[in-house]
Order: structure tokens, then C-alpha cells, then sequence
């Protein structure tokens, strides 16, 4: 089989490397992809929403299945475009078509979902320039701290936590007269805060059943004891001690099982990845997010725990019998830490000369922000290089991963030295 992969993240480096493992597949190509997943197959510099380049490449290289690792390209309707072309209709994608990738596109569409189909979620209201002065009266009917959402994509950026009134009205009036997150901000909904520890189940599904794959922890914060602001995620472990069998039962029944019910329910065909953004309180899981995709760095923990030929699955998912198939887990941990450029996740610099990633033994490597200048490995991005570990305990799994974390060195690099501290 001949696939291809579109992203250029961590996330889609631990795909690549997993997708190449299969003897089902001929050959795989990573658009646009970075120095690590050219190390799997062929990287092709095609942005992954110019869905018509994509399409003349698909059609000239006879591509066989696309697998979609950002939200972006789904929730702005590749796989519908897919389906609406002669040419690509046959062709399968595994990401969702757009109207069920308002899981992630829509945190309005999200909620309403989940209140429908009886879902466990915080309590909300969402609101538009034309109703601020309903939003104001009802961050006064709550206690603080105050979740405002902007409803629509906003990079891992709209969500605000208020801690007090004056800011939660002010940052109300900013998002939705002043459009803080553009288009994105032009809804936003307030919820009940919800205090508890948070972590992420995924399952792939073919629209009638589903997989659950192994579930994970994320650390947000560029900061150690998680401060400072939030990234695109500095490190994951994989599992998460908290989340015992009672739990992840309760996460099934109460949470997975009908949301692949509901999609069902509302004609909305998902075939794909669908991420479960978690909060334990007090033993209860809570949805405090979809996403219409896998998750990054999660994927880095998640991937290499999973022993089933990859594509086998994929290729079940794409002939909607995923049914016949059963997961296989590795039982050991996994962790892995994100080496990042300094500044970010502010400003930061690109181009720095990444040396050591010869030296590491015993963890695996995925690139996320890199590329070859002149034969030579660089940074380009501002989460770099990930550093993932299989051990027998959290302990083990992280012993690796920081010796070999110190073994890779490039100009103003930072990574935290507490991921999986807290567990
Ligand atoms: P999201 O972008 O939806 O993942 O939200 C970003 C972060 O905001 C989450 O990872 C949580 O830490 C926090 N958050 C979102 N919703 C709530 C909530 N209702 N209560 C408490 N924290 C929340
Ligand atoms: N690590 C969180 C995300 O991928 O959205």
C-alpha cells in the first residue's frame, strides 16, 4: 500500500515510524514532514491545506490511503473534498469529514453535543457580540475562577482561565468585540471550572465501533511544577497511574461508547482518531475537550505501546471492519520529553545546529520542529526534538529518557526536568 501522511510534527514522525514498521506497506510519503520522518519514507513539500496540490499528488503517485495528523486539513473539509472528487472518492481518509470534525472545530458544537447525548461536561453558556451583556450577567452568576472559550480554532490559544470577575468581564469584551482570536473569538462559551487532574484517552473508530488505544498524560506548562504559559505540550507519560480500570471503565461507558453512539445517532460518519481531553474529579471523568485528531506529544508516548501492525488497523478502519480486530497493549511505560527552542513559546530561534541524536541508546527519537541545512541537522521550530523511553516502571522509562535527553544539545534548548514528577 502506498500512503500518505500529512503533518510535520512529533506526532507524525511516531507515525511514520510505526506506519513503516508494516509489511502491508510499499511505500510511505510525509507532506510536508521534517528531518525525522524523511528517515521513514519520502518527504514532499506540500502544504497540508492546498487540497489541490494534494490531490494532483495523491492521483500521481496512485496513493492508496491518507492519513490526516492535524486538525486543521479536516476541519476545513479534506476528507469531504475527497469524497466529493471522481478521482479521489475511492480513495480513504482516515480523518473525519468536516461536520464531525466540529468535535474539535466548534467548542459550541462540542458542548451541544455532549448535552444531547448525556456526556459528562461542565456546565455552559455560549454567547456572541450581540449577547455580551447576557455573558457579563452570567460570569456574575459564577463563582470564580471563570472558563471562557473561544469557540472556534485558535492554535491551543482560546482558552483563557480567569481568576477573578473584573477579568473574566474584560476578557469577554476582548474576544468578542475586539475579536482577540479573530474569527475564532466571534462565539465564545463560559463554563463551570472544573478542578481535578486531567488526562487523555484516544480511540480510533470506523463509525461503528472502536479501538481504545492507550491512554496518556500531557504537560502543558513550559514551566517545571507546571508554571508559566501554556505550549503546545512539553513532555507525556503513558499510562497514567490515576487512571485505574474503574476509571478508564467509567471513561467507556460514560464518555467513549456514546460519543461514537451519538456521531452514529447524528448521521455524522467519523472515521478516524478521536481524543479525549479528560478531568478526574473526585473519580468522575469529565470531556473538557474533543479533538478530531491524535495528540501531540501524546502520540509520542501512545504509539510506541501499541503492537498491532499499524496499517492493518488503518486498513481496517477504511473497510469499516475494525470490528474483526483487537488492540494489543505493551504493558511497560512510556515517557517522553520535549526539547524545545529558548523563548518559546514566545519568540525563538530557528536554525540551530542539533548535535548527539548519534549518541542516544536505548530511547527513540521523533523529530518535530527540524530539518537539514546543508547536510546538516537544525532546529525549525519551537518544540524540536522528542525523547520517548519504554521502561518497566515510570522510573525506569524516565531514566532513560533524561540520559539520553542529555545527550542532544542545540543553542538555547530548554526541556523540563518533572515530566511524570507528579504521578
Ligand atoms: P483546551 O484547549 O480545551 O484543552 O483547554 C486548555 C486547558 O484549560 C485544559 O487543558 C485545562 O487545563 C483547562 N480547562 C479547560 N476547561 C476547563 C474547565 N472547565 N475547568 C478547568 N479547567 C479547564
Ligand atoms: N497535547 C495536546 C494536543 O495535542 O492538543
Amino acid at each position: 500500500m502506498q500512503i500518505l501522511l500529512l503533518g510535520s510534527g512529533g506526532r507524525e514522525h511516531a507515525l511514520a515510524w510505526k506506519i513503516a514498521q508494516s509489511p502491508l506497506l510499499e511505500k510511505l510519503f510525509i507532506a510536508p514532514g521534517n528531518a525525522g520522518t524523511s528517515r521513514c519514507g519520502e518527504n514532499v513539500q506540500l502544504s497540508v491545506t492546498d487540497f489541490f496540490a494534494i490531490r494532483q499528488f495523491v492521483l500521481e503517485k496512485h496513493i492508496d490511503m491518507l492519513v490526516v495528523g492535524p486538525e486543521d486539513p479536516l476541519v476545513k473539509g479534506i476528507h469531504d473534498f475527497f469524497l466529493a472528487d471522481p478521482g479521489l472518492c475511492k480513495i480513504p481518509v482516515i480523518g473525519p469529514v468536516a461536520a464531525a470534525a466540529q468535535l474539535e472545530g466548534s467548542k459550541d458544537f462540542a458542548k451541544q453535543f455532549m448535552v444531547r447525548h448525556g456526556i459528562p461536561t461542565a456546565a455552559y453558556q455560549t454567547f456572541d457580540a450581540a449577547s455580551l451583556e447576557k455573558g457579563f450577567a452570567f460570569i456574575r452568576s459564577l463563582e470564580p475562577p471563570y472558563v471562557l472559550k473561544a469557540d472556534g480554532l485558535a492554535a491551543g490559544k482560546g482558552v483563557v482561565i480567569c481568576q477573578t470577575e473584573e477579568e473574566a468581564l474584560q476578557e469577554l469584551t476582548a474576544m468578542l468585540r475586539d475579536a482577540r482570536f479573530g474569527q475564532a473569538s466571534a462565539r465564545v462559551v463560559i463554563e463551570e471550572f472544573l478542578s481535578g487532574i486531567e488526562c487523555s484517552s484516544f480511540v480510533i473508530t470506523d463509525g461503528n465501533s472502536y479501538l481504545i488505544l492507550p491512554e496518556a498524560k500531557d504537560y502543558k506548562k513550559i514551566g517545571e511544577g507546571d508554571t508559566g504559559p501554556n505550549t503546545g505540550g512539553m513532555g507525556s507519560v503513558s499510562p497514567v497511574p490515576f487512571a485505574d480500570a474503574e476509571f478508564l471503565r467509567k471513561v467507556e461507558e460514560r464518555i467513549i461508547r456514546p460519543t461514537v453512539e451519538g456521531l452514529m445517532n447524528d448521521g455524522l460518519e467519523y472515521i478516524g482518531f478521536i481524543f479525549f481531553g479528560l478531568i478526574n474529579v473526585k473519580g468522575d471523568p469529565f470531556v473538557i475537550e474533543y479533538n478530531c485528531r491524535l495528540g501531540d506529544p501524546e502520540t509520542e508516548s501512545v504509539v510506541p505501546r501499541i503492537k498491532n501492525d499499524f496499517v492493518e488497523l488503518l486498513r481496517a478502519v477504511a473497510e469499516r471492519k475494525l470490528a474483526e480486530h483487537s488492540i494489543q497493549i505493551d504493558p511497560r511505560f512510556c515517557t517522553t520529553v520535549m526539547m524545545v527552542s529558548g523563548g518559546y513559546p514566545d519568540t525563538y530561534e530557528k536554525g540551530k545546529v542539533i548535535t548527539g541524536e548519534n549518541k542516544v541508546e536505548g530511547s527513540l527519537i521523533f523529530h518535530a520542529g527540524t530539518t537539514m541545512k546543508e547536510s546538516e541537522l537544525v532546529s525549525n521550530g519551537g518544540r524540536v526534538i522528542a525523547v520517548t523511553s519504554l521502561g518497566n516502571n515510570m522510573k525506569e522509562a524516565l531514566t532513560a529518557t533524561y540520559r539520553n535527553a542529555d545527550l542532544i544539545e542545540f543553542d538555547g534548548m530548554y526541556f523540563r526536568r518533572d515530566i511524570g514528577g507528579d504521578l
